[in-house]
């Protein structure tokens, strides 16, 4: 049996379907680039009958990525498996993941169907699916909770019809290391075809046990592991990739086995998500989060000093978590600006390239030391923009202890510049209040988070927003030295984002005559 384990990322399907977690066309195809730039072997790209938008990012991440193998899901239908199939057509890899619920608890209240006939929709669809990609992967949704024999036979039949894959989630997170464990070793002795498939697993985190039971699964004979980047996905979500890599790399020596993964790209795999969605990690979070690799109980720096090995079992570096990530000032030309993002692996274009200098310059005017965050945050905000209908020529805000918080704003839209004042709760709402009314749009805040991007009283505050515009979520972020700006920046990208994606055309008439 090899020693090696596929990695199938599941962060745009499973993760994205979660609350909060969606993201937009050019987000998804951002994420997927870097996922490939981290080395997993399969990206899971979509749901495409879920939705055009779907539907379309999968497209395009099939036509972009030319190593990594991309799959799409699709239910046991003809429909299903034919739309996950235009879209993934264009891959260099495809893979059709097809999937069906095997447990009586799923067959009885939701699908309403018998076992033989769930049994006949598997085969039919995997068939179905095998005529149109070579390589098919069959799910047996909720197989944690499915009667064993009647999960076997399922196995047997869809590798018969052609599934080179056949995965084993524990859809609910219900199961425990030992338990789950045994399930895939009576597979690999029950099945009598198994050896023509991969065994994969997919673990739910409800109890907290994703990774724990996607490593009893390894010891036991799966060979594809599907998790996500920060554990993200459906409730509590699903095993964290990072946390399953970094087991198998630190435990090499016990465990035998080992991954395509660039461990290097984790973290900045796992910031690019948490940017783009506007969630972070939680401050504890293992191998990412901001403590992962801090030691504060002065015993333990004191060992850290004479032996770092003391209190560290792998290193910061190893993830891509740079001690040395104090890069630039204001003397560095581009020369050395284009070859730090080069080395934090990003390829510029010519005139992003520009774009990030011009910004860059007017950073480090404002502040002595530029470090590589200061850097992502800049190309995060000057690149990968949408097309902005209104840019922010000022903002200012009048606030204090005894003063009701007062601000006003100029935007620029086709050349014309639009002012307006508003009074808030705070200086940022205030603000909002004054780009609502220069706008004429407006959304409900749902999320606002600011964070300093590296250290220092000079920090520059990262501000990341959700406005919630007729039952969707828009996000919003910009960074700058000036908190209110940048939250103002964010407030007004989060309504261009509306803009932009609704096609609006923006009216200035109306508001002009507002008092
Ligand atoms: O949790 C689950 O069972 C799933 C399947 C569709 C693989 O996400
Ligand atoms: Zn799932």
């Amino acid at each position: 049996m090899s020693d090696r384990i596929t990695i199938f990322d599941t962060t745009l399907r499973d993760g994205e379907q979660a609350p909060g977690f969606s993201m937009t066309f050019d987000q998804k195809i951002q994420m997927a680039k870097q996922l490939e730039r981290l080395g997993v072997d399969v990206i899971e790209a979509g749901f495409p009958i879920a939705s055009e938008g779907d539907f379309e990012s999968v497209k395009q991440i099939s036509k972009e990525l030319k190593k990594t193998t991309i799959a799409g899901l699709a239910r046991t239908t003809q429909k299903d498996i034919d739309r996950a199939w235009d879209a993934l057509k264009y891959a260099k890899h495809p893979r059709i993941h097809t999937f069906v619920a095997t447990s009586d608890i799923h067959l009885e209240h939701k699908l309403k169907k018998s076992r033989d006939e769930v049994l006949a929709m598997a085969v039919e669809a995997v068939k179905y699916a095998k005529n149109l990609c070579d390589e098919v992967e069959f799910s047996a949704e909720d197989a944690v909770r499915s009667d064993i024999q009647f999960l076997c036979q399922v196995i047997e039949a869809v590798i018969d019809a052609g599934a080179k894959v056949v995965n084993i989630p524990d859809t609910v997170g219900y199961s425990i290391p030992v338990e789950f464990g045994e399930i895939i070793r009576t597979i690999t002795e029950k099945v009598p075809n198994i050896h023509k498939a991969v065994i994969s697993v997919h673990c739910h985190n409800d109890l907290g046990l994703g990774v724990a039971n996607s490593l009893a699964a390894i010891q036991n004979g799966a060979r594809q592991v599907e998790c996500t980047i920060n554990g993200i996905g459906e409730r509590a979500g699903n095993a964290s990739l990072e946390e399953f890599v970094m087991v198998l790399r630190t435990r090499k020596s016990l465990l035998d086995l080992d991954c395509n993964i660039n461990t290097r790209e984790i973290y900045r795999s796992s910031q690019l998500l948490s940017n783009l969605t506007g969630i972070k990690v939680q401050r504890n979070k293992a191998i990412v989060g901001e403590n992962a690799f801090a030691h504060e109980a002065g015993i333990h720096q004191d060992g850290m000093l004479k032996n770092p090995q003391t209190y560290e079992i792998m290193t910061p570096e190893s993830v891509g978590i740079s001690e040395s990530s104090l890069v630039l000032g204001k003397h560095s030309g581009r020369h050395a600006l284009t070859k730090r993002y080069k080395e934090l692996g990003y390829e510029l274009s010519k005139s992003e390239l520009d774009k990030a200098y011009q910004t860059f310059t007017h950073l480090a005017d404002k502040k002595k030391l530029v470090y590589d965050a200061d850097l992502i945050a800049i190309v995060r905000d000057e690149i990968s923009k949408i097309p902005e209908a209104y840019l922010m020529e000022s903002v200012q805000v009048l606030s204090g202890s005894h003063l009701t918080p007062t601000a006003t704003v100029r935007l620029k839209i086709n050349d014309e510049v639009y002012e307006d004042s508003a009074i808030g709760d705070g200086p940022v709402d205030a603000a909002c209040k004054a780009i609502d009314r220069i706008t004429n749009i407006s959304g409900k805040l749902v999320h606002y988070s600011i964070q300093a991007v590296t250290i220092g009283k000079d920090a520059m505050g990262e501000v990341l927003i959700k406005l919630e515009h007729e039952n969707r979520q828009y996000n919003g972020q910009a960074a700058s030295t000036d908190v209110i700006e940048a939250s103002a920046k964010a407030y007004l990208s989060a309504v261009n984002r509306i803009i932009y994606t609704k096609g609006l055309v923006p009216t200035q008439e109306e508001n002009i005559e507002q008092p």
